[in-house]
Order: C-alpha cells, then structure tokens, then sequence
C-alpha cells in the first residue's frame, strides 16, 4: 500500500495536475494518461483520500482509457447506491468479465436479466429450508467437520487457508449441488484448484492487461488464456451436475439452488422473454461459487491473524462462547443476539480487514444527475467502501483494530449504518445472509474448541494485507491449535 508520504513513483506522476471538467464531471488532468497498471490502482487507496481531499468527494480518474468516477465517503456512497439506487444499479464493465461471464448470471449482468437472477438467487437462498436440511444446519454440519480436521493437527503449527476455503466452499457446494463433498474428494479439489488459480490469475498484470487490450490479448498466451480455459472446465463440471439433477429432479421437492433453477425453467418453458435457461443456470452457479468462496474463507482467515496478535480479545470471546453456549452443544444463530462482544468483534473484523476496499465497479444506467454533475449513461463508478469503513467521525483511530467500535457504554452491540462491506442498495451483496451466518457459527465453533497459538510473539504479528487487486487477504502465516 503506498502511504502519501511514501508514494510509488507512478501515483506522484499521475496525480500532478489540474482540473479538466468534462460533462460536469471533475476531472483531475493528471490523469488523462490512466494507471497503466491496474494493480497500483488498487494497491495506492491512499492516493484516493488525497483526491478526494482536493477534489471533493465526487471525482474522475482515467484507468488506461475507461473513465471511472470515483464516489468518496459515506455521503456521496450512500446518496448514489441507496437515493438513486436504479442509476447506480449497473455493472461496470471489465473486459475479461465479459469474456468469461458474456453477460450471463448475476455478478456481471444488467438490466431485467439481472433482476430476475437476483431476485431468484435471494429469495431461493432465503427459502433454504428447501429440501431436508436448511442452512443454518448445513453449516454447523461442516463446521463439525472442520474442527475434526483442526483437531487432527495435533497441536502442529499449520496454515489455516486450505481448511478454510474447504469448509466454506463446502458450504456453497451443498446449497448448490445439495451435499458437501469429503476433503479428499477429487472432484473437490480440482473445484477449488480452480477458484483459487482463478484468483491468482485474476490478479496477475496479464490478466489485467486484457481489460484494456482485449482483442490483442485474444492472441497473445498467458495466464488469461488460462483463465479461459478454467472457466470451460468450470462450466462442464457443472453442467454435468445440473444432467445427474435433471434424472433425479423431484417438481415438488428442491434439494438445492440447482432443482430450483430447473423447476423455474420449467414454469417459465413458455414465456420467450425467461431468463431462467441453461447459460445462465452455469453462470450463476459458478457465481454463487465462486462469490462465495474466497469472501467468506478469507474474513475467517483474517479473523484469525487478528485473534492471534489479540490474544486478550480471543480471552473475552471464549468466556462468552462458555457463558452463552456451553462445550456440549454446537453454536446456533440464536446465541448471537446474547453474544454483543463476539458479534462486535466479528463486525470489528470485516471493517477493520476492508475485504472488497474499492467495490466491484458499478456503471449508470442512464444520464444521471448526480449533485451538481451529470454522469453519462455507462460511466464506470467506484463508490469506494473503504472510505465509509474507515471513516473517523464513525470510528474513531479507524486503522485501529478495536471491538468497541462495535459497542456501547453498556457493552451492548451498536449498530452502525456505516459498516457496509457487503455494500449497500440494489447490488448488494446477494450472499451477505449466508455470509454473516458462515462467519459466526464457523468462528465461534471454532473458538468452542480451540485456543489458538501463535509460534511468534503476538506484538511481532504482521496484519497488514496483502498488496492484491481487489481482495484484501491476510499475509501468509502458521497457527497452533490447542484444544480446550
Ligand atoms: C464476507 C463475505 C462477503 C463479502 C464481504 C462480500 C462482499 C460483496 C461485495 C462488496 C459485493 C459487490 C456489491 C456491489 O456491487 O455493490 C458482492 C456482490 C455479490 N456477492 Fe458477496 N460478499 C461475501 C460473501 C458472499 C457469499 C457467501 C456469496 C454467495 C452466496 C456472495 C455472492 C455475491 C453475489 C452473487 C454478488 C453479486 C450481486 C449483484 O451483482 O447483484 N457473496 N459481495
């Protein structure tokens, strides 16, 4: 990350300048040539905070030659993705995502194709006590699982990551596919092989690259081709899944996101407006998959780091978990509401680790009229979380991690309508629910069980992220866990 003192060489060549309007929009001119490089766009947040100091809140930046307007504090971000919620409702265009997605599924579409995916995805996550087990029990199940593996590390200095992303995607798996699959399982390893080369290749500079030189990149190999080509296996492993659905699919019983999907096929066989069909049944699994994999695994992983450097704040959370749980039972979602600590540390953490800092990019969907601006229609928008989730007049020492950002006098949990980082408006997060319900019954099984020990003295204990495009991720890092 590049402090303002301390910035690299291309953000103090491209924020020299001046001010350039264009449809009303302010436009900083140093930086008509753009970040050539994506990765610093990401990485220099702080560069944003000094535009944004002398810019005001609403500014343009050039990333190569897509103009992006950037949105900067709780006003400006709550006034465009809550009061002109539709405006703002569009997706910001990248060209890879078109590539791989081509419009399809929920993440990258617009529009009413959009609307009909989401609405399905939401209300169809919502209603999963469809089929026998519902989510919250799907969860417990696998963390029982995970802490059988914890357990089987026998006190060894491990990293946390694998396990992680097994159990939450594992999660994801048996409310799309309708069961979790064994740890050992081939098919489940190649999956997650999959999502996390995606992941890295996403960031990678090619990758990148390919946004803003598509049609050349079409012909020049590199890791994007690879990423091509693992969206293609992605989408035969599942459309082999949705063939063994359909011989077995029940009308009147839906297992999984899956059975639903194809019984909305089936009610909408005649309507030729439907968006419900095979490309976008791939599509949105694969989203939902790959949404709500690396998200979830990589708060859990951080919250972690986190309790390790605060051994104090573990201490408190034990004490509750004893208090209001018990050892002889698994954790259930309605132990949070007598839990005000372990829920505001668990807040603390996804607003402290700032996991999607810049969001993923909205679009307007018509001319907007935007304060005193006008934003043509397609204009890519930043509407930054970070510069809400790290806002003083909230949180006070907001690069402090500190539960009581989270409680009252009283040691009561407080609510704040400044942690968004699951977003806010039409595009929220579709999986924020399932997510919230993850975070707290995998953490606090976890903490049930386990003390965690770090094999290096908590004060020398790193928490800064990763430099990374769009996630940010722990560093590396060992953890003991000793049984409790
Ligand atoms: C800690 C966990 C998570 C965080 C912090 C998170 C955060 C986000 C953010 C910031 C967005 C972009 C919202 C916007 O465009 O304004 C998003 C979108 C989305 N997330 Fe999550 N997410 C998490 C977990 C999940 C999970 C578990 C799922 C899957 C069930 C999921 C599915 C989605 C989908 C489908 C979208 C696209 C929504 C749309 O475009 O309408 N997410 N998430």
């Amino acid at each position: 990350m590049c402090m303002p003192s301390n910035r690299c060489y291309k953000c103090l060549r491209q924020f020299r300048g001046g001010n350039l309007g264009t449809e009303g929009v302010k436009v900083p001119r140093g930086l008509a040539g753009g970040f050539q490089d994506l990765h610093f766009a990401f990485r220099c947040l702080y560069p944003f905070l000094g535009l944004s100091a002398k810019y005001g809140p609403v500014f343009t930046i050039y990333v190569g030659s897509l103009r992006v307007v950037v949105l900067y504090g709780q006003e400006a971000v709550k006034e465009a993705l809550i009061d002109q919620g539709d405006e703002f409702s569009g997706r910001g265009k990248l060209a890879l995502a078109d590539k791989l997605a081509k419009g399809r599924g929920i993440i990258f579409s617009t529009g009413e194709r959009w609307k009909q995916l989401r609405r399905f995805a939401l209300t169809t996550l919502r209603n999963f006590g469809m089929g026998k087990k519902s989510v919250e029990e799907r969860i417990q199940e696998e963390a029982r699982f995970l802490v059988e593996r914890l357990r089987n590390t026998h006190e060894r200095p491990f990293d946390p990551t694998i396990p992680l992303t097994h159990a939450v995607s594992n999660v994801i798996c048996s409310v799309v596919f309708g069961d979790r699959f064994d740890y050992e399982d081939q098919k489940f390893l190649t999956l997650i092989k999959l999502t996390e080369g995606n992941d890295e290749l996403f960031r990678s500079f090619l990758a990148q690259l390919y946004n803003f030189f598509p049609t050349l990149m079409d012909y020049i190999p590199g890791p994007h081709q690879q990423l091509i080509k693992n969206a293609e296996e992605f989408k035969r492993f599942v459309l082999a899944r949705v063939k063994m659905h359909k011989e077995s699919l029940d009308l009147s019983c839906p297992r999984d996101f899956i059975d639903a999907f194809l019984i909305k096929m089936e009610q909408e066989r005649q309507n030729s407006q439907s968006e419900f069909n095979t490309d976008n049944l791939v599509r949105s699994t694969l989203d939902l998959f790959f949404a709500g994999t690396g998200t979830s695994s990589t708060t859990l992983n951080y919250a972690l780091l986190i309790l390790l450097k605060y051994p104090e704040i573990e201490e408190k959370v034990h004490e509750e978990i004893d208090h209001v749980v018990g050892r002889s039972r698994s954790p259930c979602m309605a132990d949070r509401s007598q839990m005000p600590y372990t829920d505001a540390v668990i807040h603390e953490v996804q607003r402290f680790i700032n996991l999607v800092p810049l969001n993923v990019p909205h679009a307007v969907t018509r001319d907007t009229h935007f304060r005193q601006y006008v934003i043509p229609k397609g204009t890519t928008i930043f509407p930054v979380l970070q510069s809400v989730l790290g806002d003083s007049r909230e949180f006070p020492k907001p690069e402090q991690f500190n539960p009581g950002h989270f409680l009252d006098e009283n040691g009561a949990f407080r609510k704040s309508d400044f942690f968004i980082p699951f977003s806010a408006g039409k595009r929220i997060c579709v999986g924020e629910a399932l997510a919230r319900m993850e975070l707290f019954l995998l953490l606090t099984t976890i903490l049930q069980n386990f003390t965690l020990k770090s094999r290096i003295d908590p004060k020398d204990i790193d928490i800064t992220p990763l430099p990374s495009a769009g996630i940010s991720a722990p560093k590396p890092y060992q953890l003991c866990v000793l049984p409790r």
